[in-house]
């Protein structure tokens, strides 16, 4: 007994390593102790000691991981390096979605990447939808503060029964709270987590007119400090029960990912202020009357044209010719399932 204690022990201390990325207390784990692939025959490449995965984008192909469990919420996170040069096309995604079990009525959280001409700045969407809603996205796009192609930065999603957050790094940058008005579009249902690289050539870059040049790939996307924190859930039994995953979502509630701190609230306003591009909460044109989950922020409403874009670009510290600002007429995604 002794022995299979030591055993069990082991096991763990060779599986998940509690660490400290970014200020969070999460766990990560290696590719095979929780995810698995999914296409993209010899794109996805592990590295030896299995904890940094890398998916390829070339001419024959893309590639993506699923984890191999749902979750019945969750924070879902990776600290991914995205492919440099010229990138106009790909779309990179890291997102939850139970689009494969529920076609009708899936739920989605997304991070997407969009690829850009050499010289700008891949360009990155966060999303939420539910319960199949997905003729009312709820795009949100910004620059990053940073060039995401020089090292790897953590992208996180929490999800909890009451309110959603999209963290880069240690930084918030956008919460929805779970309403009453906002119905079946909170996702309720359990999720995967994806991890995918495509060829998006008809809408990623400037509403599809850079498309992919794959005389400059293979295109990677680099995954590490993987991390998969909740509920599991059996695939079969695809609607939990709640007491199954009362104690991992109290857990989950109770993380400090999970705990907006007044700080942290200023860091996702500061972020919001200068680096976020478009918001469908300002798109009046798109949607006359506003979805009920936006929270509108009078000192920010300024800076958005009636098509919720910014009407100019946001302040910079750097040189501008370094960093021309996307075109105001990039299309909106679909749901990626
Ligand atoms: C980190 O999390 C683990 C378990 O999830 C807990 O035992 C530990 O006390 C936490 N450490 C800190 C510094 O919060
Ligand atoms: C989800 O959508 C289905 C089908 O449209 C509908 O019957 C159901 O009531 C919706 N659920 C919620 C929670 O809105």
């Amino acid at each position: 007994m002794a022995i299979s204690r030591f055993l069990t022990a082991l096991v763990f201390f060779l599986g998940a390593t509690t660490v400290t990325v970014s200020g969070f207390n999460v766990t990560t784990r290696a590719f095979d102790e929780g995810y698995s692939h999914l296409f993209g025959e010899g794109n996805l490449v592990r590295s030896p000691d299995g904890r940094t995965v890398r998916l390829v984008l070339n001419r024959y192909s893309g590639a993506g991981f699923i984890s191999s469990d749902l979750y019945y919420h969750g924070f879902f996170s990776a600290s991914i390096k995205l492919p440099s040069d010229y990138t106009a096309g790909i779309v990179v995604a890291f997102y939850t979605s139970n689009g494969d079990i529920f076609p009708k009525t899936h739920d989605e959280l997304d991070f997407e990447f969009l690829g850009s001409v050499r010289g700008e700045r891949w360009r990155i969407q966060t999303n939420v939808y539910g319960n199949g809603s997905t003729n009312r996205g709820r795009e949100e796009r910004y620059i990053l503060p940073f060039d995401p192609t020089k090292d790897a930065h953590r992208y996180s999603i929490l999800w909890t029964a009451t309110h959603i957050i999209f963290y880069i790094d240690n930084t918030p940058i956008r919460e929805v709270a779970r309403s009453d008005a906002m119905g079946g579009d909170f996702p309720s249902k359990p999720m995967s987590l994806y991890a995918t690289i495509w060829d998006g050539s008809t809408w990623a870059t400037s509403g599809g007119k850079y498309k992919v040049k794959y005389k400059y790939a293979p295109f990677i996307a680099e995954f590490s400090d993987l991390v998969l924190h909740g509920c599991r859930v059996d695939p079969i039994q695809q609607v939990p029960s709640t007491e199954h995953c009362m104690e991992a979502n109290d857990e989950l509630m109770a993380a400090d990912f999970a705990i907006m701190t007044p700080r942290k609230r200023a860091a996702m306003r500061r972020f919001r202020e200068r680096y976020m591009t478009y918001s469908v909460c300002y798109d009046t044109l798109r949607y006359s009357d506003t979805l009920p989950d936006c929270n509108i922020i009078p000192s920010e409403q300024g800076r958005f044209s009636e098509s919720g874009h910014t009407k100019s670009p946001p302040r910079r510290r750097r040189s501008r010719r370094q960093n021309r600002m996307p075109s105001a007429a990039d299309t909106m995604s679909q749901p990626i399932v």
